[in-house]
This record gives C-alpha cells, structure tokens and sequence, in this order.
C-alpha cells in the first residue's frame, strides 16, 4: 500500500508524522515517526487486538445483562475497543466503556480509511464516528466517552469510583514512551481494577512486570498463538491478588511465569521506569532509570539472555 503522511505537531514540541502502513492480516496500521514504531505488530493490528486484548479478557466470565467497565488506554485507531465490541456483538453484556488518548489523527485517518471499515459492523462504526464526532457514544447496550489528552493527566478524571473489569494498555515501547509506563502510572492503573479486574498489555518486559507485581497484583503471561514461533510471551495480563480469576486455569490463552520469566525480573531490566510528578518527559525519565541500573545490585540481563536464548524485547 502506497504511505499516506499526516503531519502535526503534538504536546511536546516533536513533530509527529503518522504514515498508512499494511498488515499481514490485511488490517491498515499506522507508523510514528515521532515515536520510530508502528502502532501494531506485522502480523496484524485486528489479528494483535484479538490475540493480545480480547481472547485474554476472558468473557466468557461475563453474564447476559451484566454491565462490565473497560478503560481502553492509548485508543488510537480504535481497534483493541472495536475488536471487544464485536467479540461482545449478541451477548447481551452492557458496558461503560473509557478511552484515553492524546492524538485525534489516528482514528480520523482510521475512519477515512474503507480498508479499516470493512472490518467492522455497521453498529461499530456508528460508535467510532461518534468518538470522532462528540468523543461519546450510546446504544442500546454501550455507553462510552474518550478524554483526549497525556493519559497521565486525564487519567486522574476517572472518579476514583469507577473501577474497571478490563484495562488495556497499549502505548508505544517503554524505551519509546516511558512516561505510560512509570512505576507511578502503573500503579494509578491498578487502582482502578475492580475485585475481579485485569490490565492486558502486549509488554512482557521485566520493568513493567515487577512494577505491577509490586503494585499488588499477580501476573500472568500472555501465550503466542503461532505454534512456529520461537517467542515465549506476548505480552501480561495482572490481576488482583484477592481475586478468583487468579487460578483460573481454563483460560488458555494465559499462564503463569515460567522459570525464564521470573528470572528476568531478578535482572537490571526490571528496574523500574519512575515518574514521581506524573509530568516528566521522556529522556528524563530514561536517564533516572539508566542511573539506577549502573547502581543496582541486580544481576545483568545478558547472562540471562545467554542462559535461555537471545529474546527481541527486555
Ligand atoms: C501503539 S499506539 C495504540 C494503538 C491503538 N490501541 C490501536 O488499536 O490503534 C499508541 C497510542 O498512544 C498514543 N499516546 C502517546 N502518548 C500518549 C499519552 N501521553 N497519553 C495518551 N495517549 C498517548 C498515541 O497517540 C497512539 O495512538
């Protein structure tokens, strides 16, 4: 497909260029200039909403007429939100549904876009257009608003009274994007699961895992679907510790740490990124963390790479 460019300037003075890109699966995916990523793996961005998001939600936990609360963190083109939706399509669930996000483009381009429409239902697409149009939607079984802006901030306007079933969290990297990602964050996001809540995110590296560990919650990884893969994980899903759904082995998409696992969070790559004012930018936040690895007693990452293989994320 031939790189549509969208250019804009954003919050922190960077200018940010969001270019179309394809995915294997066929779904349309977004890059960022500002950030060097893409907004989804290669394989897919609606084949990564399901595998990552959706398929480790669990709902079938959910009951008909009982209304679940889901914080979707970093919306962007929408799809982790659309993919719930469609995989709740007749279930007859209610859901109050969150959005935060700091840049509008990418559910514009998304919604110009007849590649990304084709993937959804024409209830969906009556939702999606209303976030664009009035950053709120309603139907008969969903009602949901997005507040735009640095996630960090808007965060803090959730009433500390709604408390969620589903989080997602899908901001870029860590090493791309920390500020989404300090210990601090984390921990605002864990207080607003609710008893049988979970956050799902596509990271498995050791800081962000030992950050929500120590937020009080138990973690699980997220299994690759592709049986040809050499990957371990896919990503973390955190739980409560009081929960029932922490020993719920029926989930297959999920397991508990492996021995390779819990020995990366004993490595320096488990020091935790640290943003105590909730405003600090990116390069501060990498260089506090860079300095407390040189001094950290932690064993290294790359005796832990050598013992279990090389592995494309920390
Ligand atoms: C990996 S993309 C998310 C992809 C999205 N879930 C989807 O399905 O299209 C990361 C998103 O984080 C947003 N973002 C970056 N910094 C942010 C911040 N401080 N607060 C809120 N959103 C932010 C970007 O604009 C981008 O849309």
């Amino acid at each position: 497909m031939k790189d549509l460019k969208y250019k804009s300037e954003d919050t922190n003075q960077i200018s940010d260029e969001l270019q179309i890109c394809s995915t294997d699966d066929g779904s349309i995916s977004l890059k960022s200039t500002k950030y060097k990523e893409r907004f989804h793996s290669n394989t897919g961005a609606k084949k990564e909403a399901q595998e990552k998001f959706v398929n480790t939600s669990n709902i079938q936990r959910f009951k008909k007429g009982q209304e679940i609360c889901v914080l979707d963190v970093c919306f962007g083109m929408g799809y982790n939100t659309a993919t719930l939706m469609e995989e709740l399509e007749d279930k007859q669930i209610f859901m109050t549904w969150w959005g935060l996000e700091i840049d509008k483009r990418p559910l514009e381009i998304a919604l110009r876009s007849s590649t990304f429409k084709t993937n959804w239902s024409k209830r969906i697409l009556t939702n999606l257009k209303s976030i664009q149009n009035s950053n709120q939607f309603l139907d008969t079984f969903y009602n949901g608003q997005i507040i735009w802006g640095d996630a960090r901030k808007t965060l803090r306007q959730i009433s500390p009274k709604i408390k969620f079933d589903l989080i997602f969290h899908d901001a870029f990297s860590p090493k791309q994007c920390p500020e989404l990602w300090s210990e601090e964050f984390l921990t605002g996001l864990a207080n607003k699961l609710s008893k049988d809540g979970r956050i799902i995110t596509y990271s498995r590296a050791a800081a962000i895992r030992a950050s929500l560990r120590r937020s009080g919650l138990v973690i699980k990884s997220i299994l690759p679907t592709d049986p040809k893969t050499l990957d371990w994980s896919i990503g973390t899903i955190a739980i409560r510790r009081n929960s029932k759904e922490t020993d719920d082995k029926s989930n297959k998409f999920t397991q508990p740490l492996l021995a390779r696992e819990e020995e990366h969070l004993e490595t320096i790559a488990a020091v935790p990124y640290r943003d105590p004012t909730g405003d600090s930018l990116s390069h501060e936040i990498k260089k506090i963390r860079a300095y407390e690895q040189s001094n950290s007693s932690l064993k290294a990452t790359n005796s832990w790479k050598e013992k279990w293989g090389d592995t494309k994320i920390e």
